[in-house]
């Protein structure tokens, strides 16, 4: 079969990342995908930025609207970021020309996926995006393939890498909450405007998504419960220490007898619990439903390399699938009740 052409559209930590592990385990991708994999265009703001990967054989396009309206590639990946143009734009534009998606971008989603969805439906394309909820975690497959059948009860976890490295570094290092969200900001895991990690606001991108997937419903960020982390002390998780209890903040969907509610919020967790081990950038998803019973994942949410291993799980599936099938939709017909964040029950 012929190479399955790639453009990637953002070049930041996780962009290289996919660059430099397409580049160096071409043989690998073939034989597992069946077609050599090949980036053959990117876009990005700086041209001359050293990211450490080799570009020369990829065609340059600085503006990724333009990338996903011209190019001749069979995946537009988008790796940019933010809800608005040019992902949002330029996603569309791919689709539109019936040219496979792969997003790790949990705001677009949030905010479009249902309509992005619709358009990759009519033209015969695939939205794939593992990469955009707890990073290398399996969970969007969990949900939409592995679990097919079940009915699901709840859906929580640890979704932001970023937050849960700040609250692990405050109480295992004594380091003060702005420290660790400089480290955190080093080391790739944080958003370009971090007030979205810290705020709550990414968690809640990515457990709107998960409900909808989980539930049937509407992706409505709006409609969660919100509370960030920025209001954690060192002696809060003290103190939550002595009772025996860690501090996570949880993103939280589950089904009560009036509709789907859904929260994100710090939340105090028994020392003992499986959650409450989960340290540093891991994340944590787990699903209860009635035939599978309780599943819980625990692995990299953050960073280069986690993202882009699940970003390259997506194109590998676009290589495998057969060119004219009946895709699966990315998300569902949303039909269930949520409860807006105001009628949600606390606890
Ligand atoms: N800023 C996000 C995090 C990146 O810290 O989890 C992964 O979505």
């Amino acid at each position: 079969a012929d190479a399955l052409k790639i453009g990637v559209a953002g070049l930041g930590t996780v962009g290289a990342s996919l660059v430099r592990i397409v580049q160096e385990r071409q043989e690998m991708l073939a034989t597992t995908c069946g077609r050599a994999i090949e980036i053959v265009a990117v876009a990005a703001r700086d041209r001359n930025r050293d990211r450490g990967v080799d570009l020369s054989k990829a065609a340059w396009h600085e503006d990724a609207i333009a990338l996903a309206l011209e190019a001749d590639i069979d995946v537009f990946v988008e790796l940019m970021g933010g809800a608005g143009d040019p992902a949002y734009a330029s996603v569309k534009a791919a689709l539109n020309r019936g040219i496979h998606v792969v997003t790790a971008n949990k705001a677009l989603l949030s905010a479009h996926g249902i309509e992005l969805a619709g358009i990759a439906e009519e033209r015969g394309a695939l939205l794939n995006y593992e990469a955009a909820v707890a990073g290398g975690i399996p969970v969007i497959k969990a949900l939409r393939e592995s679990m097919t059948g079940n009915t699901i009860s709840r859906v929580y976890g640890i979704m932001n890498g970023t937050c849960n490295y700040i609250l692990t570094q405050m109480e295992k290092e004594g380091l003060s909450f702005g420290d660790c969200l400089k480290e955190a900001q080093r080391l790739g895991y944080a958003e370009a405007d971090p007030a979205f990690d810290i705020e709550g606001n990414d968690t809640a991108h990515k457990l709107s998504i998960l409900t909808s997937l989980a539930f049937g419903t509407a992706i409505a960020a709006d409609d969660i419960y919100l509370e960030g982390i920025t209001n954690i002390s060192i002696e809060d998780i003290h103190a939550a220490a002595d009772l025996g209890y860690r501090i996570k903040l949880l993103g939280v969907a589950q089904r009560t007898e009036s509709g789907i509610e859904q929260r994100v919020h710090p939340t105090m967790v028994p020392y003992d619990s499986v959650i409450a081990q989960v340290d540093g950038v891991t994340n944590a998803v787990a699903i209860e439903s009635d035939i599978l019973g309780e599943l819980l994942m625990v692995g990299p949410g953050a960073g280069g390399n986690a993202t882009a291993s699940a970003v390259l799980g997506d194109i590998a599936d676009i290589a495998k699938s057969r060119p004219g099938a009946q895709h699966v939709p990315a998300f569902g017909r949303p039909a269930t009740a949520l409860l807006p964040y105001k009628r949600a029950r606390m606890r």
